[in-house]
């Protein structure tokens, strides 16, 4: 697949009915592509449906549509009056979308991280489970862009990470997968205003500090959130030296997944381009402040995934 479009579900596309304001195309088996839809033309839905019936699972977006697109995205997440069967659907392609940003200049690692989106759609599969609650989580975190973007790119960070320190079960992947996706959905509850400040009161931080328990609360009545997951959420800033939050535990009682979390979680935040700070580091930069900051991530992980990412 040529970096020049990206996938698009077909189940995604066909399920608006309305002019798209972005070009549509298909890949054709030798490696072209076709657009099959103008942008803001009225779509043929019987010509989409034959499609699906021959089984072609992704349209593409071209690149230079990009901002469009991601426009078309962000508005949807205000979706009070959408159909909630095509909400995951919204979601999943969103995600895909966003892993699309990644230019890591590692072929290794791209490799993996595109291993572990599969790893990861399929944690975001279980929510489906409850539609109403899959819902709400998605407008939770679609309330801000960053935040969709940041539970994303750490959910496919821990997801490799875990990989590399050779956790295989399924089981285990699935839940850092969600647990690295809805590690920060307490940050919901918490007044936006604080995350654009430059400089925080110790109030502030107290607010701040209580996102993992927010996030345990919005996930209380979710069956899907195993207490793999739960545990995820609530030890994401515990620190290796004891001195994290909220239970400030030490190293041996943090959950290893909670730890793999907290790495990718604090990579991803570094590196953030549309972050309410704009850190924007590079991923060298951050792996170094990460380094610098002793005692706070296992030294272990830590090394693992620095080799992992700067590894060409
Ligand atoms: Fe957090
Ligand atoms: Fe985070």
């Amino acid at each position: 697949m040529t970096r020049d479009y990206i996938p698009v579900s077909t189940q995604f596309i066909s399920s608006f009915t309305e002019p798209l304001p972005f070009d549509v195309y298909i890949e054709r088996s030798d490696g072209k592509f076709t657009n099959i839809y103008k942008k803001n033309a009225t779509h043929d839905e019987q010509q989409i449906s034959r499609y699906e019936e021959k089984n072609i699972k992704n349209f593409y977006i071209n690149r230079e549509d990009k901002a469009e697109f991601e426009n078309f995205l962000i508005h949807l997440s205000d979706i009070g009056t959408y159909p909630k069967e095509k909400i995951l659907e919204i979601l999943k392609t969103g995600l895909e979308f966003n892993y699309e940003h990644l230019d890591l200049n590692n072929s290794e690692l791209e490799t993996n991280l595109e291993l572990a989106s599969i790893n990861v759609k399929n944690s975001i599969y279980l929510l489906e489970h409850d539609a109403a609650m899959a819902l709400d989580v998605f407008k939770a975190l679609a309330s801000s862009t960053f935040l969709l973007k940041h539970s994303y790119m750490v959910s496919l960070f821990s997801v490799v990470l875990a990989k590399k320190l050779g956790m295989t079960s399924n089981r285990t992947l699935l839940s850092i997968g969600l647990g690295g996706f809805l590690h920060d959905i307490g940050q919901t509850r918490i007044d936006e205003a604080i995350f654009s400040k430059n400089t925080l009161t110790p109030k502030d931080w107290d607010e701040i500090k209580d996102h993992p328990q927010f996030g345990l609360k919005i996930l209380d009545h979710n069956k899907c959130i195993n207490s793999e997951v739960r545990t995820i959420i609530i030890q994401h800033h515990e620190q290796f030296n004891g001195r994290g939050y909220p239970n400030r535990l030490n190293n041996n009682q943090i959950f290893p997944p909670a730890k793999i979390v907290a790495v990718a979680d604090g990579f991803c935040s570094l590196t953030a381009n549309t972050s309410y700070r704009k850190t924007n580091k590079t991923p060298k930069e951050a792996l170094e402040i990460m380094k610098d900051d002793l005692g706070h991530y296992d030294p272990e992980y830590l090394d693992i995934f620095t080799h992992m990412i700067l590894k060409k």
